[in-house]
């Protein structure tokens, strides 16, 4: 049997069982372990990426100091990016790759970086803003994470993430990363406002949507 085949039969069950087999093979096929991430940064030597937070930084304050806490930092690149825009902002970086957060002490020494893993753990404290670049979609329930991590913005939490105009169901079956699908109204439950929807991002293979949600 195919692979698309197999995803078909999925979602035929899925529909048939009120979600309850698709929750199962989502858990199952989930490859967004800790030792899958550790093992992805550690295979990019020092360097993963920083131009995701080129985006997000036309929508911080430039007359304003501020504390910002970045969840799902990776090696640190994108943190150092708002410390040199914002360079009077207190900026941290938290990741649950104790690999990355490592790597990225030892490259930035005015930036505070933690290990965190969001789904089970809380923030130490409260910051001005949070921000979660491209982690969103690796999660079965984007949700339960946005919920937490507003407990501790005090100003706005941030979210970047790729941007699919339209689809049917926003749960992905899928042996890839991605497992969840975001668009306008994903989080029109929320004090959310939509910034932007960027262009097509070749290198990235899709358009990106920021979101502000406010606590
Ligand atoms: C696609 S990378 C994005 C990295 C960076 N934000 C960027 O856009 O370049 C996703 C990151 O989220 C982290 N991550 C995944 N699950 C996490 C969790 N439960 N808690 C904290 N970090 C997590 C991964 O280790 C990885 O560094």
């Amino acid at each position: 049997m195919r692979v698309a085949d197999i995803i078909q039969k999925m979602k035929s069950l899925d529909s048939k069982t009120g979600g309850r087999v698709g929750n199962l093979v989502r858990v199952l096929t989930n490859v967004n372990t800790r030792r899958y991430w550790d093992k992805k940064l550690l295979s990019r030597g020092n360097s993963w990426r920083d131009f995701p937070y080129q985006y997000l930084s036309e929508f911080l304050p430039c007359d304003e100091n501020f504390s910002l806490l970045d969840v799902g930092c990776a090696l640190g690149e994108g943190c150092a990016l708002l410390k040199q825009r914002f360079p009077e902002a207190e900026i941290s970086g938290a990741d649950f790759s104790s690999v990355a957060i490592e790597k990225a002490g030892s490259k930035f020494e005015n930036i505070e970086f933690l290990v965190l893993d969001i789904q089970k753990q809380d923030p130490p404290r409260k910051y001005d803003y949070v921000t979660l670049v491209h982690i969103l979609e690796h999660f079965n329930n984007p949700f339960s994470i946005v919920d937490k991590c507003l407990l501790f913005v005090d100003k706005a939490l941030l979210i970047e993430v790729p941007y699919v105009e339209s689809f049917r169901d926003p749960r992905l079956f899928s042996f890839g990363q991605h497992r969840y699908l975001f668009n306008e109204r994903t989080f029109s439950e929320y004090n959310c406002e939509v910034l932007t929807i960027t262009e097509y991002i070749s290198s990235a293979g899709y358009r990106y949507i920021l979101f502000k949600i406010m606590p």
